[in-house]
């Protein structure tokens, strides 16, 4: 049974890169430093979750079914000598959201992390991508491979992210925060269907249902994981509908949904997990439930970072949408 499921892993690969000694003194948090006035707006690089709608290139048209370059700006692309193996969401300057799955079995130092990265087969130069090796990966340690329970890492690099306009963040849940029935997105640079020999180059763009726990679960019980299969406690579903799903390469990809002030912002609900298959009607595929894990989230950034995650919650009383 288990051969069959589309759980995300790489090849164990070994890739060294030396960190460079920058001095940042790790990355503020949210408004940490600044200071609003009445009508002033916040920087738009300094909240979290803030899209570019329209993309940041003129003139590039994409399929409905892709981003448009640096419409999501904290997407990230993780590679492992020089081959991408999977997909995370920078949730600080410094700090990666991804899958346990996709990490386990590699060194900290063999994986670099890609930020402002729209098609991997090509650098642009209109928004360049930049590189940062990892200092530090951190796994949950009650992580199941056979269920996927539990399944998160964070990602510390050596060097924080300058924010800008093609590299951005995006929000936690707030706490108690539940995305049943909302329209929510993933985007990752995994296969577009299950039988492709290559993954996109292109960052796909994937719009999901939100389904929930029963519903989710007895739909999984009508595939081979059989009656008795029981979803896991930190796992919630997307998707279902014929020819739209997350595929094999998009492990650790965030999914996200609109906020309901300002749809042009988003919160992550959920880290790409696994599924039955890709895309198939009535099948949802499972994600870890961030919302569940925002003290664990919070506990290992005290611990390896100076900075503190960017919360939905956050947003100063005289912020305006534009
Ligand atoms: C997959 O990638 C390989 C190597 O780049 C290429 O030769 C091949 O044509 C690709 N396959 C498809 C179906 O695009």
């Amino acid at each position: 049974m288990l051969k069959n499921w589309t759980i995300n892993t790489f090849l164990l690969v070994s890739f060294l890169c030396s960190a460079t000694g920058q001095n940042e003194g790790g990355a503020p948090g949210i408004f940490n430093g600044m200071s609003f006035t009445e009508n002033l707006q916040p920087d738009p690089n300094q909240v979290c979750g803030m899209s570019n709608p329209n993309g940041l290139v003129a003139n590039v048209k994409v399929p409905k079914d892709y981003s448009t370059p640096g419409q999501f700006p904290w997407v990230v692309a993780l590679f492992s000598q020089g081959k991408y193996f999977g997909a995370g969401s920078l949730i600080a300057p410094e700090v990666v959201l991804t899958a346990a799955s996709i990490v386990v079995g590699k060194t900290d130092a063999e994986i670099v992390v890609r930020a402002g990265e729209w098609n991997t087969g090509q650098r642009s130069e209109f928004l360049p991508s930049e590189d940062r090796p990892v200092a530090r990966v951190v796994q949950h340690r009650e992580f199941s491979y056979l269920l996927g329970a539990n399944n998160i890492a964070l990602l510390f690099l050596a060097n924080p992210f300058e924010l800008k306009s093609h590299i951005r963040t995006i929000c936690l849940p707030s706490q108690g925060r539940s995305f049943d029935q909302k329209r929510c997105l993933v985007t990752g640079w995994g296969k577009v269907a299950f039988n492709d020999e290559n993954y996109s180059n292109i960052q796909k763009k994937i719009e999901l249902p939100m389904i929930n726990r029963a519903q989710c679960q007895d739909q999984l019980r009508n595939t081979r994981l059989g009656v008795s299969f029981d979803l896991p406690a930190s796992l919630i579903c997307a998707g279902g509908e014929k020819d739209a799903g997350d595929c094999l390469g998009d492990g650790g990809s965030a999914l996200f949904c609109p906020m309901e002030a300002d749809p042009s912002r988003y919160e992550q609900a959920g880290i790409v997990n696994w599924g039955i298959g890709c895309q198939e009607e009535n099948v949802p595929a499972v994600y870890t439930n961030v919302e569940m894990f925002r003290d664990w989230i919070y506990e290992h950034m005290a611990q390896n970072s100076n900075s503190v995650p960017f919360a939905a919650g956050q947003l100063p009383s005289n912020y305006k949408q534009e």
